[in-house]
């Protein structure tokens, strides 16, 4: 069965936006006010640091913190603010060898929507009690999508670099949810931190007050995947296990209401592992009337064919745009979610890299910190781009997936100007199945109407078969 989508876009304040397109740089960086900066002792800290992710479904959730000096952590969780009705909950100690640290997991299972309250230990000792919203994703949700924080970025690693970092990230996390505080999760494709070994960035990445409150889907970027951390920090659901030699973690998949979530590793050049996940990702859930992959890499943005020198692991999308563009259109992939290049760039839908309607759109996220922005060249943008802006401010997007459609809003961090709207709308009806049938149990069904038709044709009457 095929579908459709039917792909509008519109620009907000275009012509406002090219006036704001500047060399790239860190240069328009906000500097982290004084009471900000005096945290760094508590910013670097990895006293209690808590990571959310997303579960395998909306009803599932999953913790990871990291500890020192004790193997035997507690985690409590129930519906009342103080947890008088708290109930402990498994916690999972995995032993990192490499870096002698514990790193504590909690899986959440049966969770339905409302908010719930937590807490938990660290090196035995009580943290506060926070907070975590589900929500009902029955007719619908929204998430915020954005990439590169990569914390220390804007000053060669420095202690003031992470400071200001920390402090873009945290504007960025606040703006989208002032925005849409119904938001289900926030994904991020890739460069997490500027310096994979660097604990200190991983903690400020995870020092903003609401990474205590929203669950974070991460991809793993170039500046993430030599090290142990990334794995670490992010307990990820469904991690395809297989990757061989993956420091910094693997691809995995999630179900969210309507729509499936296929993260990649695109620091794997291995296709068929990529094909792998996905296939495995869409017989889980054939469902799902939605597709998002989201990968660190962008296969096509603005910055891949303008810019005169490729950023670091540059040279990557131009392979990864023959390696997954045919896979991205054989599993019938609706939106391609990546980042790398810190420029905003969105693409008209494509197919084998041609416009097509029902083709995949790519939408590249700039920097959610504001840590360093690099330039396309006006001149050079390639015709599969249908916005780009180069950035000067940190940017993210909300994305309103219904049964219907994608409703892209874009924002800057800063100014709160929505810049670029996009719409990817579906005609099928509610929970058609997807165009992917696995090819024996295709050929079965042909087999089956043959001969059903066979057993047909023989008894009806001659005259009665001229209108068949
Ligand atoms: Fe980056
Ligand atoms: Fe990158």
């Amino acid at each position: 069965m095929k579908r459709f989508k039917r792909f509008s876009c519109a620009l907000a304040a275009c012509v406002m936006l090219l006036s704001l397109c500047l060399p790239a740089s860190a240069a328009n960086k906000v500097p982290a006010p004084a009471e900000w900066a005096a945290n760094w002792a508590e910013i670097s800290s990895s006293e209690g640091r808590m990571s959310i992710t997303p579960g395998a479904d909306e009803t599932q959730m999953q913790f990871s913190w990291i500890t020192y000096l004790s193997d035997s952590e507690e985690f409590i969780y129930g519906r009342e603010p103080n947890l008088s009705d708290g109930v402990a909950a498994e916690v999972k100690t995995v032993k990192n060898t490499s870096l002698l640290m514990f790193v504590n997991r909690v899986l959440l299972t049966g969770l339905e929507p409302g908010r719930y309250y937590y807490t938990y230990t660290s090196s035995g000792k009580n943290q506060g009690i926070a907070y975590f919203d589900v929500q009902d994703a029955s007719d619908g949700f929204s998430v915020m999508f954005c990439a590169d924080p990569q914390l220390g970025r804007s000053g060669s690693d420095s202690e003031e670099a992470i400071i200001d970092d920390c402090y873009g990230w945290d504007r960025t996390l606040k703006a989208s949810y002032a925005k849409a505080p119904d938001l289900s999760f926030v994904m991020v494709a890739g460069d997490q931190v500027n310096l994979a070994y660097s604990n200190e960035q991983y903690n400020a990445y995870l020092y903003p007050s609401l990474m205590s409150n929203l669950p974070v889907a991460t991809a793993v970027g170039n500046h993430d995947f030599y090290y142990y951390l990334y794995a670490s920090h992010f307990y990820n659901p469904n991690v395809r296990e297989v990757e061989p030699l993956s420091m910094g973690g693997s691809g995995y998949y999630y179900s969210y209401g309507n729509a499936l979530f296929i993260v990649l590793n695109s620091n794997n050049y291995l296709a068929e592992d990529h094909e792998s996940l996905i296939s495995e990702a869409i017989n889980a859930y054939p469902q799902a009337k939605w597709r998002v992959v989201m990968l660190h890499n962008s296969v096509y943005c603005a910055g891949n064919d303008s810019m005169e020198m490729p950023v670091v692991g540059g040279e990557l999308p131009m392979i990864g745009r023959a390696m997954l563009t045919p896979i991205f259109d054989k599993y019938d992939i609706d939106l391609a979610l990546s980042g790398h290049y810190h420029i905003y760039s969105r693409s008209v839908p494509l197919t084998n890299g041609v416009e097509k309607s029902d083709g995949v759109v790519y939408l590249a996220a700039s920097s959610a910190s504001g840590s360093n922005y690099y330039a396309a060249d006006a001149e050079k943008i390639p015709e599969f781009v249908d916005f780009y802006q180069n950035c000067s401010e940190p940017t993210y997007s909300i994305l309103d997936i219904d049964d219907e459609s994608i409703e892209i809003r874009s924002y800057g961090t800063d100014t709160g100007e929505l810049f670029d709207t996009c719409l990817i709308e579906k005609a099928a009806a509610p929970g058609d199945a997807p165009s992917y049938i696995p090819s024996a149990y295709y050929a079965k069904i042909v087999e089956i109407v043959k001969m059903v038709l066979n057993i047909l044709y023989t008894k009806i009457p001659f005259d009665f078969k001229i209108f068949m």
